[in-house]
């Protein structure tokens, strides 16, 4: 099996190319990533003689025709990620997001290959705080976000593509990750290595949202299971059951830091901040047999909190210019 894996220096793209050199050894991987801000090569280092890694844009189409002619699969992680950053400037989310999905797209279908679309669970909106449903795949498409609009519109690219083209295709919308290597500008990361400098945990609003957790291994392996048994066409949810409020996150990192629970302080909230996110993964646990193996969300916060306590050299040099542009926005 030869795969392209887009965005595999970013966050959820290097844990799955570890993943891939870890238990797939057979699998040639290559790299495409344009090493954005969020693109990190020290990422991809330890496995760095292990994968081709080639610095590009999704949505170059001469460079992304040549690589997707000598793979069997492409996996679409590359994105513009952050809600934050899309509502400052919603551009560069369109062209990765949207320009880049078209591209890869036109090359699969040129060349028959088999394509699995990374998305988010961002693209149903959100739901009430006692609302006892959660998204399936068929909850109507509702994006709030600039960023969340884009992932929504590249869904239905690749719909399009499945129907109209025949290119063979699946599509997965997870919840939110947390693991190593995710940058500090999120949520998690940001509160752990703040700090580790010895800044209080920053919550937007009230604190009350609520964001469905899943560890990033968990992600990866689902993906896996699309890849090797999905059936072209299908929507796979994605998520472990964690629901979990912003409040009670940053409590259980002051615990797990050893400060006290209250330590933190509220600032401004979001504009159009979603209200909360929660997953049914049904048809991934019934279908393709899928299940977690972090089900406990403190045990994987606690090794993700000494992962970052650990790898100050990676995270260190993204730290000010994160916090400088949170600065600006008052947050
Ligand atoms: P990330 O921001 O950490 O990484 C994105 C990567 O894409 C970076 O390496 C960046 O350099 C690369 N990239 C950006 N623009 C590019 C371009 N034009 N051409 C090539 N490479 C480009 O993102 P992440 O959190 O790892 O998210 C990966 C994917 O998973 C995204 O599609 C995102 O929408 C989706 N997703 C993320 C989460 C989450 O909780 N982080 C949850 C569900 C879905
Ligand atoms: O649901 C999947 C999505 O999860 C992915 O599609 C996105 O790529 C990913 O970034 C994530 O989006 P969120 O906006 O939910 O993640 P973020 O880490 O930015 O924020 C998580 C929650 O924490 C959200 O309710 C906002 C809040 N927050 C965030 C930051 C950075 C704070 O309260 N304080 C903060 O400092």
């Amino acid at each position: 099996m030869r795969l392209l894996v887009t965005g595999g220096a970013g966050f959820i793209g290097a844990n799955f190319v570890h993943l891939l050199v870890r238990e797939y050894p057979e699998t040639a991987v290559v790299v495409l990533d344009k090493f954005t801000y969020a693109g990190d090569r020290a990422s991809l280092a330890p496995v760095a003689d292990r994968v081709e890694i080639v610095e590009g844009d999704v949505a170059d189409a001469a460079l992304v025709d040549s690589l997707v002619a000598r793979v069997d699969a492409v996996v679409h992680f590359a994105a513009e990620s952050h809600n934050d950053n899309s509502l400052a400037d919603p551009y560069p989310f369109v062209h990765t997001n949207l320009v880049g999905t078209y591209t890869l797209l036109e090359a699969v279908r040129r060349h028959g290959v088999r394509y699995h679309h990374i998305s988010t669970d961002e693209v149903y909106g959100d739901l009430e705080l006692d609302d006892p449903a959660k998204f399936t795949p068929t909850t109507p498409y509702n994006p709030s976000s600039p960023y969340s609009a884009t992932k929504a519109g590249s869904d239905l690219l690749v719909r399009a593509w499945v129907r109209s083209f025949g290119v063979e295709a699946t599509i997965s919308n997870c919840s939110n990750n947390y693991g190593p290597f995710q940058h500090v500008e999120k949520f998690i990361p940001r509160q752990v290595t703040g700090l580790v400098d010895g800044v209080r945990p920053k919550l937007y609003g009230s604190g009350e949202n609520v964001r469905d957790w899943i560890h990033v291994e968990d992600h990866n392996r689902a993906v896996l299971a699309i890849l090797e048994r999905g059936r072209s066409g299908e929507t796979y949810l994605i998520g472990a059951d964690g629901e979990t409020s912003n409040l009670d996150v940053v409590r259980t990192i002051l615990e797990l830091m050893g400060r006290e629970a209250d330590d933190f302080e509220h600032v401004a909230d979001r504009p159009g901040h979603d209200l909360r996110y929660a997953i049914d993964a049904s048809l991934l646990r019934d279908e393709l047999g899928w299940t977690p193996r972090f089900t406990s969300f403190r045990d994987g916060l606690a090794d993700t909190v000494e992962w970052y306590r650990a790898n100050e050299a990676w995270w260190r040099p993204h730290k000010a210019a994160t916090e400088a542009k949170y600065a600006q926005l008052g947050r």
